[in-house]
């Protein structure tokens, strides 16, 4: 799995199948989901897009998650 801080954007989340559950609310998402950290999407906690609209800042970077 790895996480990917897109720079000025959301923390993108890629993995094979990643399962979201929040509340009662469950998606299954392959591949890949953008999840807000600039504190103004609408559909938290996914990315909206809105980060680009409020410009908001922040570095870019890579966290790499090995299981064994
Ligand atoms: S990071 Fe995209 S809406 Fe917050």
């Amino acid at each position: 799995m790895r996480l990917v801080f897109v720079e000025n954007g959301p923390i993108r989340l890629e993995g094979q199948r990643i399962v979201v559950r929040i509340g009662e609310r469950e998606e299954v998402r392959e591949g890949r989901v953008s999840l807000c950290r600039c504190g103004g999407s609408a559909n938290k906690p996914f990315c909206d897009g809105t980060h680009k609209r409020i410009g908001f800042q922040a570095p870019g970077g890579v966290l790499e998650v090995e299981s064994d």
